[in-house]
Order: structure tokens, then C-alpha cells, then sequence
């Protein structure tokens, strides 16, 4: 692994403000996960270090970059959709600088389409925008180059990256970057290249200064967090990493996704039963219960394993919740692979569910497997799976009615006069409270389940 650390580029400071001669403004979209979105705040800090001030509507920018998500289909379409929508945008305004960031960024098809039907974009970064930043823009503003390509630099860890977090209160802090699992449908390890941990010292730095920041909510963010620490040089695994963190004095909680069911440990349950700054909370995505899909997924482990890990997890900590990810539809699942998968939910009992369908990704291993399963089986299979999830959550909490959690307060309620708190269990409860109790840590009492939402009242 190599660490690198950022150094604030004056030239490009100079080139910059050379370039607009007044105050430049900046807008960005994030259309991807956690990652993207640190990824996100890390070109804020950046560009704002450069001299751009951000502002929350692209028709007032002097620079707009698109934060990019290939998980899925969809997640492309939209971003296609709104490029479409800058064209205008890009023809009043020809100073206007238009960028193309994240995991799309790095996809021969993007680049294809971009040429063919998106010329006007002016730069393409990777999925490491933020440190690319500086020698982007001084490109773009000293030559003529047209549309301009950064290759994607795949393979460092850089620290010192300025950053301006998107809370105040709660925290993304990615502990690994990459993925080396090429689950047969996924896109990810292409588009992100592999695995690389970032050094304790450095995760543990980062997290002490939010602490002492007074941050309450620390989310740890890799795509398999629980094979964190290889190449690190050290004997760090993640549990250790987790123990380390809770050594760190002050009133914070800790999350982290996602883990691996292939690499999760026992280790890793008794560890989050031991610290209470650890969040009841397993967030473990499942895929299917089908072992035959399962193993052409190539996500190495069984229906059996998977169980095993859960009831372990019951076992130790029995007020633990979990969540997953599911998917309908890989090719070739049929109706029986399928209510395994129904099986399997209704045996763990999940508190939330996240349910896909499949979708095609080019270049991955899946796209070569026929599909046979027409689109109306697929949207049937995945209404059953929403249909039986609001059943069991309804299930889980309706014991919970009359106990008293404490929650992070941090959001506004979807009703006026109410805020939502997300309880040490990953659950969000709605409650009449006033605004001054954001970022507060507060106990609720439930009084009610109102689908995957609960509705309380402060507990004074
Ligand atoms: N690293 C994480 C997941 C990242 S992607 C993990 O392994 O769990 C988040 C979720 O998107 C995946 O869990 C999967 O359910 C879904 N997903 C990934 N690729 C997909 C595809 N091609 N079609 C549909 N859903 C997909
Ligand atoms: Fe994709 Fe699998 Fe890696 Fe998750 S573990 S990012 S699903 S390849
Ligand atoms: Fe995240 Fe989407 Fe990339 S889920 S890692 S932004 S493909």
C-alpha cells in the first residue's frame, strides 16, 4: 500500500483565481453511497481551499461536478438525465466548467457515451476526484484541451485531504477503499479498484478529532470493512480496529458498513457486544438464500453460514438488530431459489431490507449469463419480499411499544413540530420535540410502529 499525503497546490490557487479575476462559485451532486459522498466532501474541502465558494444551485456555479454512482442501471440513467439538463446551462454560460466524477467516470461505456452524446462535458476524474482537482482545473484553465481525462488513479491511500462534512454531528470516516470480492454482478471492484486500508494511526487520528469535535455519530465506511488491515504492515484486523476506537474518551456511538458475511467474524460480534459505543446494529447483506445462486454470485459463503453467523450474534447480544441486502432476479434464479430467499428472511427477521432487481452491469461476470426471467417475475419476486418486510419489522418492534431507547436527534420529522431520532439499533423514531434537540443524544419512548418508522415521546 502507498500512503500519500495531500499538499495544498498554490499554483493552482494562483491559476484559479487568475482565471475569474472575482469570486468563483462551485455546485456538487452526489448520486452514489456513503463513499461517494465523503468522496463528495472531500472535493468540497478542495476546491474551497482553492478558493471556490459552494453554492446550492448549479445555474449560479462557475464549476459543476457530478458525483457518480454504475451500481446499477438506474443509478446511470439519472445522472445521464440530468447532464441532458445542463446542456442549455453549458450553452448561456461558456465559462461554465462541467465535470464527471465517481464510479461512472471510470467506465469505457461512459466515456463512449460521453463522446457521443455529452460532448460538452469538460473533464472526467475517477473515483479519487479530490486530490485530481487541483491539476484538473490548472489543465483545463492553461490549454485548450477539449474534453480532458484524468486516468484513474486506482491504487493509493491519501491522507490530509481537506474535507467540509455534510453534518455537524454525524460522520463519514472510510477506513478502506476498494474491493477484491468480484461478486459476479457487481461493478465496484472495477470502478474502484482493489483493496488498500488506510493506516490505524491515521483512522484513529481522524476519529479522535471528530470526538473531541463533538461528533456523535461515527460511520466507518469500506466495501468489506471485516477484511480491513491487510497490507497495512500491522496487526490490526477490523475487530482490533473497533476496540481501539472505543478506547477514545467521550460520548460517541460508532456504525460501520458493510460487512462481508464470508469475512465476518465471531471475533467482530463479541467485540460490539463488549463496547456499548458500538451500535446494536449488524448491517449484513445476504444477497440471496439460495446456496446455488449464492455460489455463481461467487459471494463464497452458504444460506447455512450465514444463519450460523446470525443466531451466533442472537445469542450474545439478543437486543442486536440486522439489515441486509437482497437481490431478485440474477439470471437463471428461479422460483425455488427464490423462496429460499423468502425462507431466509423470515427466519433472520430483519428490521430493514434493501431489495434490488438485478441489474446488467457490462464488463462484469454476470452479464454473460443468460437472463431468462421476464421483468413482471422480478417485480413480483421483489413485492413479496416488501410485502413480508413490513410484516416482520411490524413483528420485531411491536414489543418495543412502552421501553425507552436513547437516540441521536438528526433530522427534522416528516410532521411539524417533530424531529427523528435513529436509535442505537439503526430504527428511526419520530417525536414531538423542538429543533435545539439536533445533534443531542435523547431518550424516546415508543409508543408506536408505523411501518419501518416508530413514533415516540421524549422521556424526560
Ligand atoms: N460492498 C457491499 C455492497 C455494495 S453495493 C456488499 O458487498 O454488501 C450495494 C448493494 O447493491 C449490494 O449489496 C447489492 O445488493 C446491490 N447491487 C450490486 N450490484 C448490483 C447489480 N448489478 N444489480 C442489482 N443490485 C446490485
Ligand atoms: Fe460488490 Fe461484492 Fe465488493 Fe460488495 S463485496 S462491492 S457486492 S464485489
Ligand atoms: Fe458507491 Fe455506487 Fe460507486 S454504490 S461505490 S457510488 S458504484
Amino acid at each position: 500500500m502507498d500512503r500519500a499525503e495531500y499538499i495544498r497546490d498554490e499554483y493552482a490557487a494562483e491559476v484559479i483565481a487568475g482565471h475569474y479575476k472575482r469570486q468563483p462559485y462551485a455546485f456538487i451532486r452526489n448520486f452514489g453511497c456513503q463513499q461517494n459522498v465523503n468522496d463528495s466532501e472531500r472535493m468540497r474541502g478542495v476546491l474551497e481551499d482553492l478558493g471556490y465558494q459552494m453554492v446550492d444551485a448549479p445555474e449560479e456555479a462557475d464549476l459543476i461536478l457530478f458525483n457518480t454512482c454504475a451500481v446499477r442501471e438506474h443509478a446511470e440513467q439519472r445522472v445521464y438525465g440530468n447532464l441532458g439538463a445542463l446542456k442549455s446551462l453549458k450553452q448561456q454560460k461558456p465559462g461554465l466548467l462541467l465535470g464527471l466524477c465517481g464510479c461512472m467516470a471510470v467506465e469505457k461505456t461512459t466515456i463512449e457515451k460521453l463522446r457521443a452524446s455529452y460532448p460538452y462535458v469538460d473533464m472526467v476524474l475517477g473515483t479519487n476526484p479530490a486530490h485530481q482537482l487541483p491539476a484538473a482545473l490548472v489543465e483545463k484553465m492553461t490549454t485548450r484541451k477539449k474534453a480532458l481525462r484524468l486516468p484513474a488513479v486506482r491504487g493509493d491511500v491519501v491522507e490530509e485531504v481537506p474535507l467540509v462534512r455534510h453534518s455537524a454531528f454525524r460522520a463519514f470516516v472510510p477506513i478502506m477503499y476498494g474491493c477484491d470480492n468480484f461478486c459476479s454482478y457487481c461493478i465496484v471492484p472495477y470502478v474502484r479498484g482493489r483493496e488498500r486500508s488506510r493506516m490505524p494511526a491515521d483512522v484513529l487520528a481522524e476519529v479522535t478529532q471528530l470526538v473531541e469535535a463533538g461528533y456523535k455519530e461515527i460511520t466507518l465506511l469500506g466495501q468489506n470493512v471485516n477484511s480491513y488491515g491487510k497490507g497495512t504492515g500491522e496487526k490490526v484486523d477490523f475487530s482490533d480496529l473497533l476496540a481501539m476506537l472505543c478506547a477514545i474518551p467521550g460520548d460517541f456511538k460508532i456504525r460501520f458498513m458493510t460487512s462481508h458475511p464470508k469475512d465476518a467474524t465471531r471475533k467482530m460480534i463479541d467485540t460490539i457486544a463488549k463496547y456499548p459505543q458500538l451500535c446494536s446494529h449488524l448491517h449484513l447483506p445476504v444477497q440471496s438464500g439460495s446456496n446455488e445462486i449464492l455460489a455463481r454470485m461467487n459471494r463464497r459463503y452458504t444460506a447455512e453460514d450465514y444463519l450460523g453467523l446470525i443466531n451466533y450474534a442472537k445469542s450474545c447480544c439478543p437486543e442486536m438488530t440486522f439489515s441486509s441486502d437482497v437481490m431478485v432476479g440474477y439470471p437463471g434464479e428461479t422460483e425455488e431459489d427464490f423462496e429460499k430467499t423468502v425462507a431466509l428472511v423470515r427466519e433472520v427477521g430483519f428490521t430493514q431490507l434493501f431489495t434490488f432487481i438485478y441489474s446488467k452491469r457490462p464488463g462484469t461476470q454476470a452479464a454473460e449469463q443468460p437472463d431468462n426471467t421476464g421483468h413482471r417475475d422480478k417485480a413480483g419476486r421483489i413485492h413479496r419480499l416488501q410485502v413480508l418486510q413490513e410484516e416482520m419489522v411490524a413483528q420485531i418492534a411491536t414489543p418495543w411499544v412502552g421501553q425507552t431507547f436513547t437516540g441521536l436527534v438528526e433530522d427534522a420529522g416528516r410532521a411539524e413540530g417533530t424531529m427523528q431520532a435513529r436509535l442505537d439499533n439503526n430504527m428511526l423514531v419520530e417525536f414531538a420535540a423542538d429543533e435545539a434537540l439536533l445533534g443531542r443524544i435523547v431518550p424516546v419512548k415508543i409508543t408506536a410502529v408505523k411501518g419501518a418508522m416508530l413514533e415516540g415521546e421524549h422521556a424526560k
